[in-house]
């Protein structure tokens, strides 16, 4: 699978001749998996128009900032969280030169202003106002602040010059894109990671579970393998495709995620419980369907099921281990609860009393709890934050070395 796979790519276009290239890029980045939404400056629709755009992204374009119906939809701050990646192509001098200054006087600038994702400019202007000390000025600035760079090349212009400023060519900026994504952080270790409900049977038909939609903890398996980590997912049953490039092992019960995650341990650096398991299971399968009978209630004698995170972490040689915790009510208290009960290294704490985050949604907001610190990570799609917390489990595992 390609690292764009699944990708949310804001694709902002400024007014430069190079804009006709935007339109092969959208198709480019679709046929790498990602999803594009395009916005375009007052400029960038002198040279291509919205419509084309549209038609190729398979979204409406946003061209304005004070826009009262993409306001109540997809305003600036919607698409500022639903971007993975802000990638500015072409990027004109005056497009740098305004972001460099921290300007948010249009759509696109208050985008990049407001956005927690990455975000990368193709430069792409005549040799002279790329050479130009102001435009040079800028660039450094733009560098400092951590935005990324693709080219420009150099050769033949459209003006007739020859030099530095021409855009890159869409398939070079979706190498470069891919790269983006590919960190390298867990390169060399084996990441082991539960993920979705388990089902634990009543009868041949019936069975207790949960609202788990595996989301999370696939989004975690993708963000592992992009940061070079050798992966194995252990996934109840769920409704989404098993990841390319990770060793996939699927169950239904408790039991058998239990059994999955010992034999998985062995040589792994980095365990992560997202998995939503049963507690509990019936004491016993019922061989056939159960009949319903006169009586108005029935009880169904349950077991509990082995605590999987607790029993990896009770290991001898224990990996680096993460635990998600569900909770309604006092979040941090109950989740410190669990990581001191299990004996975590971290815990992940979802507040699943909150509508549109957690169980079965595309969001989510988490606080991470180790022994010392919480730190609040504010709600984003479940793609973005499994790289943010891969990259800060990364960043644990290696100063724990
Ligand atoms: O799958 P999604 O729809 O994307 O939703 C994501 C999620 C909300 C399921 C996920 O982010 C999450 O919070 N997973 C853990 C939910 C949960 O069951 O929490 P818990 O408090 O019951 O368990 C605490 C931890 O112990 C979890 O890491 C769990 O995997 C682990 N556990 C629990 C019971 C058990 N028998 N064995 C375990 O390993």
């Amino acid at each position: 699978m390609s690292s764009l796979a699944n990708k949310q790519i804001l694709l902002g276009v400024t007014g430069g001749i190079a804009a006709y290239k935007s339109a092969d890029l959208v198709r480019r980045l679709q046929d790498a998996g990602a999803s594009v939404q395009v916005v375009m400056t007052p400029a960038a629709q002198e040279f291509i128009t919205p419509l084309t755009m549209q038609a190729l992204s398979g979204y409406p374009v946003h061209t304005q900032l004070l826009d009262p119906e993409a306001e109540a939809g997809m305003g600036h701050i919607q698409l500022a969280r639903w971007a993975d990646l802000v990638l500015i192509a072409p990027a004109t001098a005056d497009f740098m030169a305004r972001l460099s200054q921290g300007m948010g006087n249009d759509l696109l600038t208050s985008i990049c202003l407001a956005t927690a994702a990455p975000i990368a400019l193709v430069p792409a202007m005549n040799q002279g106002m790329w050479r130009n000390a102001a435009t040079q000025t800028n660039l450094d600035i733009l560098i400092n602040r951590k935005i990324h760079i693709f080219g420009p090349a150099d050769g033949g212009q459209a003006c007739g010059d020859i030099g530095p400023g021409r855009m890159l060519e869409p398939l070079q900026i979706i190498d470069l894109t891919s790269q983006l994504f590919t960190t390298g952080s867990l390169a060399g270790k084996k990441v082991v990671i539960t993920a979705g409900p388990t089902r634990e049977a009543i009868d041949p038909v019936r069975y207790i579970s949960n609202y788990s939609s595996g989301k999370m903890g696939y989004a975690l398996v993708q963000a592992a393998i992009e940061a070079g980590a050798h992966t194995v997912l252990i996934s109840g049953p769920t409704q989404l495709a098993k990841p390319a490039r990770a060793k996939c092992i699927e169950v239904t019960t408790a039991e058998e995620m239990y059994a999955a995650s010992l034999l998985e341990a062995q040589g792994c650096d980095l365990f992560i419980a997202a998995a939503a398991v049963a507690d509990y299971r019936p004491i016993e399968l019922a061989p056939q369907k159960l009949k319903k009978g006169d009586s108005e209630s029935i009880t169904l004698t349950l077991i509990k099921n082995p605590d999987i995170v607790a029993s990896i972490a009770a290991l001898e040689r224990k990996p680096f281990t993460v635990g998600f915790a569900a909770e309604s009510e006092r979040l941090v208290d109950y989740a410190r609860a669990k990581l001191e009960r299990k004996n975590l290294d971290l815990v992940i704490a979802n507040n699943i009393a909150e509508n549109h985050i957690g169980f079965n949604s595309d969001d989510n907001a988490v606080t991470v709890i180790d022994k010392h610190s919480t730190v609040e990570i504010s709600q984003r799609s479940k793609q973005q934050l499994a790289r943010e917390l891969i990259a800060c489990f990364a960043q644990k595992l290696a100063s724990q070395r």
